[in-house]
C-alpha cells in the first residue's frame, strides 16, 4: 500500500520565484488499484508521480510504500515516461531484459522472462529488431513490456500514450487493462484526457494547484466501451472531472 502524508513540494525557480507544485497532499492507494491522476497542465501531476518514483524530493511530508519511506528509486516501482524510454542502442529483447540485468537475474532466466513479456505485448517476433525499426506504438509496447518484466508491483506512468493516434492509443489502453487484470499490479497513470481515465481507472484523483480536489470512484463496468462511458454514471463522472478542469485557470503555485 502507498501512503502519501502531507506531501508538499516547493520549487525555487532561477528567477527567485517559488512554485508550490504539491501542497499538503494526503491519500492512500491500495494494492492492485488502477488510479488515474488528472489535472490541468502545471498542476502537479508529474511532480506527484516523480515523487512516488523517488525521482523528486519532497520539501515536507512523506510518501511510504508498505510502511517504508520512499527515499529514491527502487525495484518495487517501475516507471514509463511520456517520451520514448527505449534505449536505441539495444535490441528490443535487450531493452526488456535490462531491468532484470540490474537485479542480477541470470541470463537464461532473463531471456525467458523478456520473451514471455514480448509475447504478451504482441512483439514476440521483434526481439531481434532495433527500436528505430519499430513504430511509435510498438516502442510503447516495448516500454510496457520492460516495465512489467522488471517485476515491480507498482507501475507509474506519465501520459505514456499522449503522442499516439486514437486507434493505437485505444489498443494500448486495452493491452494495459488486460495486463493489469492478469497481474494485479498497482498502476498510477497520469493523463489529462478524461476519456482515457474513464477507460482505464478504478479511481480518479483530480489535482488542482498541487492539491487533490477530488477522489472519484470510477465504478463503471468493463469493458469501458462507448456505451458504458455514455451511461448516466459515465456521464456524471466525466462532468464532475470536467467541472474541476474548467474552473477558472488558477496560476499554479500562486496559492
Ligand atoms: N524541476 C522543476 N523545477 C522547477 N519547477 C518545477 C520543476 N518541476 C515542476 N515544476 C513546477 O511545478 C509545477 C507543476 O509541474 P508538473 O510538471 O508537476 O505539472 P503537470 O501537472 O505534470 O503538467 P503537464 O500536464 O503540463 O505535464 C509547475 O508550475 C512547474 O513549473
Ligand atoms: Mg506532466
Amino acid at each position: 500500500m502507498i501512503s502519501i502524508t502531507n506531501a508538499s513540494c516547493v520549487f525555487r525557480h532561477a528567477s527567485g520565484r517559488e512554485v508550490r507544485a504539491l501542497d499538503r497532499i494526503s491519500s492512500t492507494i491500495g494494492d492492485g488499484e488502477f488510479v488515474c491522476l488528472l489535472g490541468r497542465s502545471g498542476h502537479g501531476k508529474s511532480t506527484l508521480l516523480r515523487s512516488l518514483a523517488g525521482l523528486n524530493t519532497l520539501t515536507a511530508g512523506e510518501i511510504a510504500v508498505d510502511g517504508r519511506p520512499v527515499k529514491g528509486p527502487g525495484i518495487d516501482r517501475g516507471m514509463v515516461f511520456q517520451e520514448d524510454t527505449v534505449f536505441p542502442w539495444m535490441t528490443v529483447q535487450a531493452n526488456v531484459e535490462f531491468g532484470l540485468l540490474a537485479q542480477g537475474i541470470p541470463a537464461a532466466e532473463r531471456q525467458g522472462v523478456a520473451r514471455e513479456w514480448l509475447d504478451k505485448v504482441g512483439l514476440g517476433r521483434f526481439g531481434d529488431s532495433w527500436p528505430k525499426e519499430l513504430s511509435g506504438g510498438m516502442r510503447k509496447r516495448v516500454a510496457i513490456a520492460t516495465a512489467f518484466a522488471g517485476g515491480a508491483p507498482i507501475l507509474l506512468m506519465d501520459e505514456p500514450f499522449g503522442p499516439l493516434d486514437y486507434v493505437t492509443r485505444r489498443d494500448l489502453q486495452n493491452l494495459l487493462i488486460d495486463l493489469w487484470r492478469s497481474t494485479g499490479r498497482t498502476i498510477i497513470f497520469v493523463t489529462h484526457d478524461i476519456e482515457e481515465a474513464l477507460v482505464l481507472a478504478e479511481r480518479a484523483l483530480v489535482l488542482r494547484a498541487g492539491r487533490i480536489v477530488d477522489d472519484i470512484r470510477v465504478d463503471l463496468t468493463r469493458p469501458r466501451d462507448e456505451e458504458e462511458r455514455a451511461s448516466p454514471r459515465g456521464i456524471a463522472i466525466s462532468k464532475t472531472i470536467l467541472g474541476h478542469l474548467e474552473l477558472e485557470q488558477h496560476t499554479p503555485g500562486a496559492a
